[in-house]
Order: C-alpha cells, then structure tokens, then sequence
C-alpha cells in the first residue's frame, strides 16, 4: 500500500502545486511509482507546470462518478518513468465531492503507486478538507511572513483535529517547506525568521527552496525545475525527496557568503 502525502499550506500562491509538480518528479526520479492528483477542483493549473495539459482527457470528478475508469484517466509523463497524474475538474461546483467516493479513490490509487501527491487548494474549503482527510503525510508550504505562518498553523491545527488519522487516536507525520526564501535575506541576518517559523509552526523542517526565476520560466515550459541540474531550487528539491525517502541529507547552503547551513544545522541541536 502507498503513502498518501497531502501538499498544504493554508495561505494561497505560496508554492503547493510547484512543490506537488517537483517533489512528485523528485521521488520518481527516485525510482517510485508516483502519482500527482491535482485536487484544487475548479482551478486547474499543475498540469501546466508538469506540461502536460495538452494530454488531459478525463478528470478526477469523471474518475469518482464512474464515467471513466482510473486507467483512462492517469496521464504518464513521459518525460519520468514512474511518474503519473490525474488532473483536476473544471466544474465549477465546489459540492461535487462525497466522502466515499473520495475514499474509494484513494484507496485504489494507493494500491497501485508508492506515493499519492495531492495538491490541495487554497484556502480551508471543502476540497480542502478532503485532501487532508485521509493524508498519511503532509508538506506544509510556507513562505517566510506572518501571514502565510499564521494560515499553516490554522491548517496544521485542522490536520490535528479533524483528519481521519486524528479522529483514530493518530497523527499526520507533518513536513515543513520554507519556500522562496531569498538569499538576500539570509545574509542579511533575517534567517531568524526561519527559526521563528519553526518555532510557532513546531513541525519538522524538510526542505527551504530558495526564491528562484528558474521555478517560473520551468513552469513556463512545462519542464519542473528539479529536472535542472544547475539551478539551486531544482537541487532543493531533489533532497526534499530523499529526506522523504528517509535518507539524511544536508540543507542546501542558500547564503552567497556561507553560514546558512550552520544556521539550519544548529536548529536540530
Ligand atoms: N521558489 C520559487 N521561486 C520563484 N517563484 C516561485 C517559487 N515557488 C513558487 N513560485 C511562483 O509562485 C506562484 C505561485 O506558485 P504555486 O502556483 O505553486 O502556488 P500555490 O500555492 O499552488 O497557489 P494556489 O494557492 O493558487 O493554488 C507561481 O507563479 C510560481 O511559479
Ligand atoms: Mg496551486
């Protein structure tokens, strides 16, 4: 059985589906089978950040009410062995989704992959909650500010309260990604906010992708950016996967003077 492992972040825009592109990459370069499930109903757009909306005949919503079988619905990408992904609904009715159906979908796509990526929307909506209802795992997406923190701590509260792992007595195992942080910044000794991020926030740090033109121009072409092997995003996503796969890897070091690493490594202390 797979793992399902739920990209959420509570404030909008701060990077779910470009982290839910790469890391799903991330572990089939890895060598997993994967599934990407674009789970922001209404609003698709991590099919373009893979490149594969040209490809897209039936949707998730066709899967759950039986008009298409799951296999009909899966797009390979071509460009990774392993990897695969289910594209959203256009429809713009948010009460579309049912539980059981929910449930019964995730349960066949666990059965056939190592990990079910679910990028979730913006937002605590409906299609929110469903996406981390049955989560195993989560990445909690933030960016360096108040007020993206503020809305992961609501998001990460909800995951302990209302998920179905929380109402058995259990835990999601809950990941944080610090995302378009700037090198800038760090050297100019506003890391702190880091430490203050995960001091309020009080998960484990996973990953701190850096701010990086190369994440927008690789959307651009539909190419997600851990395919580039020069570019410092693309590397921080390569090792946000492995730390998935368990394996202990160094942060990246994002200061252009040097010392960020220390920064992070001494945080574990
Ligand atoms: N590390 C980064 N460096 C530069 N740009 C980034 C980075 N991460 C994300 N972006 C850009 O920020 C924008 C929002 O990213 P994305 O769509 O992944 O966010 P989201 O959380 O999925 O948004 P929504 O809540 O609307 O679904 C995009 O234009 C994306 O290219
Ligand atoms: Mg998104």
């Amino acid at each position: 059985m797979g793992i399902i492992l739920t990209v959420t972040s509570g404030k909008g825009g701060v990077g779910k589906s470009t982290t839910t592109a790469n890391v799903a990459t991330g572990l089939a370069q890895e060598g997993k089978r994967v599934v990407a499930v674009d789970f922001d109903i209404g609003l698709r757009n991590l099919d373009m950040i893979l490149g594969l909306e040209n490809r897209i005949v039936y949707d998730v919503v066709n899967v759950m009410e039986g008009d298409c079988n799951l296999s009909q619905a899966l797009i390979s990408d071509k460009k990774t062995p392993g990897l695969y992904f289910l594209p959203a609904s256009q429809t713009k009715d948010k009460n579309i989704l049912e539980k059981e159906k929910v449930r019964k979908l995730f349960e066949d796509l666990k059965s056939q992959f190592d990990f079910v990526i679910i990028d979730s929307p913006a937002g605590i909506e409906s299609g929110f909650e469903y996406a981390i209802f049955l989560a195993d795992m989560a990445l909690v997406i933030s960016t360096p500010d108040v007020s993206a923190v503020r809305d992961a701590d609501r998001v990460i509260g909800i995951m302990d309260a209302k998920s179905e792992k929380a109402i058995n007595g259990g835990e999601i195992e809950k990941f944080l990604i610090v995302n378009r942080v700037k090198p800038g910044m760090v050297d100019r000794g506003d890391m702190l906010s880091i430490e203050d991020v995960l001091q309020i926030l009080a998960i484990k740090l996973i990953g701190v992708v850096p701010d990086d033109e190369k994440v927008i121009s690789s959307t651009n072409t539909g190419q997600p950016v851990v395919h580039d092997m020069t570019s410092k995003s693309g590397e921080a996503y390569r090792r946000i996967a492995k730390r998935i796969l368990g394996e202990e890897v160094d942060f990246l070091d994002l200061s252009e003077k040097g010392g960020f690493l220390a920064k992070i490594k001494g945080l574990f202390k």
